[in-house]
């Protein structure tokens, strides 16, 4: 069964035009990586920090919208073979998200809102080349390399959620960027002001080569697991 584990949309209630908004909103959160471009990210983020690195990461990314801080961490899986997917929540109970392991063994991650009426939205192995992520309820389909609308009416790209592999194998949720941001952009976004060296190192614009780090909250390490 190649289906997420994701409860149909049919049996959803009826969102209110103003609480569809308010969930659109809440989770515009956009952010992709593949294991490897993560883990590139974060060596250069933490001087060579690989294992580990998830706190690094969540330290630094936050949800668009979220004023109490970046997300911790989160366990979503012992492993996910390719093919595959995992329903989970993320950042908040309350949001759906899922992700997907493609068949070259890239690892991605999306919210599971629909972006045009907030349905749940499906991973179809046996759509398209190599999968599809599927809206049943108007028929919209998401590239799930990078989230955007290839059919149907949903006006926006999936937001995406920042998963990662550990080397035991299981797979993390640690952050997700505000929509349409890229993973460099977030990490450049935040570290702009609290952490100017590792700014400058990232090339994120207006940063000095000069700046020395401090320690404001991009410095932290909240959320690093046990
Ligand atoms: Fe997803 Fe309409 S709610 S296509």
């Amino acid at each position: 069964m190649s289906v997420t584990e994701q409860r149909p949309p049919a049996g959803e209630p009826q969102q209110p035009d103003t609480a569809r908004e308010e969930l659109h909103d809440r989770i515009a959160a956009d952010s992709l990586t593949t294991r490897r471009d993560y883990l590139r990210l974060v060596a250069t983020v933490s001087g060579g920090l690989a294992a580990g690195g998830i706190g690094v990461a969540a330290g630094v990314l936050h949800r668009h919208g979220d004023s109490e801080g970046a997300p911790e961490p989160k366990r979503i899986a012992d492993g996910l073979p390719p093919g595959r997917s995992i329903a989970f929540r993320y950042p908040g109970e309350d949001d759906r998200a899922v992700a997907v392991r493609l068949g070259d063994g890239t690892l991605v991650g999306y919210s599971a809102v629909c972006t045009h009426l907030a349905c749940g939205v499906l991973w179809r192995e046996d759509r398209g080349s190599e999968g599809q992520l599927y809206c049943p309820c108007h028929e919209g389909v998401f590239d799930p390399r990078t989230g955007e609308v290839t059919a149907g009416p949903p006006p926006r790209p999936l937001p995406k959620v920042l998963v990662v592999e550990e080397r035991d194998g299981s797979v993390w949720a640690v952050g997700a960027t505000r929509s349409g941001e890229t993973v460099r952009d977030a990490f450049c976004r935040q570290f702009g002001e609290d952490r100017p060296q590792t700014a400058a190192r990232l090339g994120c614009p207006g940063t000095s080569p000069g700046a020395t780090d401090g320690g404001g909250p991009g410095a932290t390490e909240k959320g690093r697991r046990p």
